[in-house]
């Protein structure tokens, strides 16, 4: 008899249908699986077969053939464990066909029957919407996320058995929990006493204070580059709070992305949190960049609508760092493979750290740095020109004076809302970004314009444009440089809500760009 059960396939960021057709021929008992599948579904055959043992469930004693179609697409993953159980108790006269019509289903079976949560389930339920699944069939530990995705009954259950019992009784939609009252984003509420990080810095110099709120407002890549221990590290980390909260398109991609990439854990709303990211100096370029077969989100996609933080830079390998230089121009991220073609989201704040030179104290007032001039532009030689080009905002950051940092023991109150103050407040971020989003057309970001939008809508009076024109030649910037100048000069302007860009905030954006690297040599 032939039985077929719908479930979904994960291929970048979006979900394919997938029919499991299941026929139980005359011949040796045995069970062949076809239709391009990965190793965990070849795997599949022993955990259904004493998943159905283990449920109390006959197992077959014929021949039996498993075909994932469409045939010439690979899948990958355990999630079709339940569908070819299921499709399996169908065609060997334990369920009702009728029961099986219209579900959608996936889920990783535990030898003993118990179902197991798998990733991509969100994906995975918005396309059974798209194609009117009448319920979408989970493990009871993913029924939260798939019930995120409003107007699609949920069915699920933390046993195969528990499961088949529902789907003979009919089915009611068990699991649609109300989703929890929305969290107020972490970046935009106050820090209270009992939540306030201990790795909250006492004090932030005013200029780094503002290269942060420039970066947070606009979305511009930021290099700080510092003596050790002056607290680069530090800042990064507090960038995060700066931003404003996300919308529900974005909270929706990102939930999303991190079910893709397995991340996600029991959730009931969306994320609301902006990621941080900070991978190690010795990632891979696959997790970088993200990769495989069946091609997975890397660190970069997963700071997707938040910041990727590269600590060390000039630890990170040259040809790693040179492979960001697309997806961080075009916010996309295409993966390539003989059989498909993906792309993930990358919309990030780069933000990277290092140490002026091999020893760390180049430039420093005590005058300590033993670097040859060599050494020094051999340190910089690790990063390539094209990479740095796409640094809006370069910049020397000083220790905080320690006088300075005593005074800060001494006063009261809250350090973290201390150094948010004013015009860095994350209010004062949001309302930047408001005033660029009402004038940039598709609410975009000053980074995300194109030199044709910055000319249109940038608003940059003609004195700007002259001493822009001016530094350009002088400095003999590039293109893509002089024209993030001018977006930079942008936010600075929508920081202290200036409509038109002026030649003092052209004169700011020059100084968060100011931080020379010495002359290339040949390595
Ligand atoms: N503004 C600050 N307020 C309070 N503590 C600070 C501040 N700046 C630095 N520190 C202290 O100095 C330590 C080192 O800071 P951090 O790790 O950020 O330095 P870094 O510039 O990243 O150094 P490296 O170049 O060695 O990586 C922090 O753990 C913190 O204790
Ligand atoms: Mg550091």
């Amino acid at each position: 008899m032939l039985a077929r059960c719908s479930s979904a396939s994960i291929q970048g960021m979006e979900a394919l249908p997938v029919t499991v057709e299941v026929d139980l021929a005359p011949g040796l008992p045995g069970l062949q699986l076809v239709g391009l599948p990965d190793t965990a579904i070849q795997e599949s055959r022993e955990r259904v077969r004493a998943a159905l043992r283990n449920s109390g469930f006959r197992g077959p004693l014929v021949r039996v053939i498993v075909n994932l179609a469409p045939a010439d697409r690979r899948k990958e993953g355990p999630a079709f464990d339940l569908p070819i159980a299921l499709a399996l108790l169908v065609a060997s006269g334990q369920l009702d066909p009728q029961k099986l019509e219209g579900l959608c289903c996936a889920g990783e079976l535990g030898l003993d029957g118990s179902l197991r949560s798998c990733r991509g389930i969100l994906a995975m339920a918005c396309q059974a919407k798209s194609q009117h699944a009448k319920a979408f069939v989970v493990p009871s530990a993913n029924a939260a996320e798939a019930s995120l995705v409003t107007g699609l009954p949920i069915v699920s259950a933390t046993t195969l058995a528990q499961l088949v019992d529902q789907l003979r009784h009919g089915i009611k939609d068990n699991c649609c929990p109300q989703p929890a009252a929305e969290k107020p984003a972490t970046t935009t509420s106050p820090a209270s006493p009992s939540t306030l990080s201990s790795a909250a810095p006492l004090t932030i110099q005013h200029f780094a204070q503002k290269a942060l709120a420039i970066a947070a407002a606009g979305g511009h890549n930021l290099l700080m580059v510092g003596p050790p221990g002056c607290g680069k590290t530090m800042l990064a980390r507090q960038l995060p709070k700066m931003l404003p909260p996300l919308s529900d398109s974005d909270a929706l991609e990102i939930t999303r992305l991190q079910s893709i990439a397995g991340t996600l854990g029991n959730v009931t709303s969306l994320v609301r949190q902006r990621p941080f990211r900070a991978p190690h100096h010795s990632t891979t370029a696959a997790g970088l960049l993200g990769g495989g077969i069946n091609p997975r989100p890397g660190e970069l996609s997963l700071a997707h609508g938040g910041v990727l933080f590269l600590d060390e830079l000039t630890e990170f390998p040259r040809s790693i760092l040179d492979q960001l230089r697309q997806p961080l121009e075009e916010g996309v991220l295409w993966i390539s493979r003989a059989r498909l073609r993906c792309s993930f989201p990358c919309q990030v704040t780069l933000v990277a750290a290092t140490n002026p030179c091999p020893c760390g104290w180049h430039g420093d007032s005590s005058n300590r740095c033993r670097c040859s001039e060599l050494q020094r532009q051999r340190y910089w030689n690790r990063l390539s020109g094209p990479f740095l080009d796409r640094l809006d905002l370069q910049c020397r950051l000083e220790p905080v004076p320690t006088g300075q940092l005593r005074r800060c023991f001494k006063a009261n109150g809250d350090p973290t809302e201390r150094h948010l103050e004013g015009s860095f407040s994350s209010e004062a971020i949001q309302a930047a970004r408001i005033r660029m989003c009402q004038r940039n057309p598709g609410s975009q970001l000053n980074s995300q314009l194109s030199a044709l939008e910055l000319g249109r809508y940038g608003q940059i009076e003609e004195q700007a444009f002259q001493c822009w024109e001016q530094v350009a030649s002088r400095r003999q910037l590039s293109m893509r440089s002089s024209l993030r100048l001018l977006r930079v000069a942008r936010t600075i302007a929508d920081l202290e809500a200036v409509p038109k860009v002026g030649e003092q905030q052209l004169a700011e954006a020059i100084c968060f760009r100011s931080y020379d690297q010495p002359p290339r040599v040949n390595a």
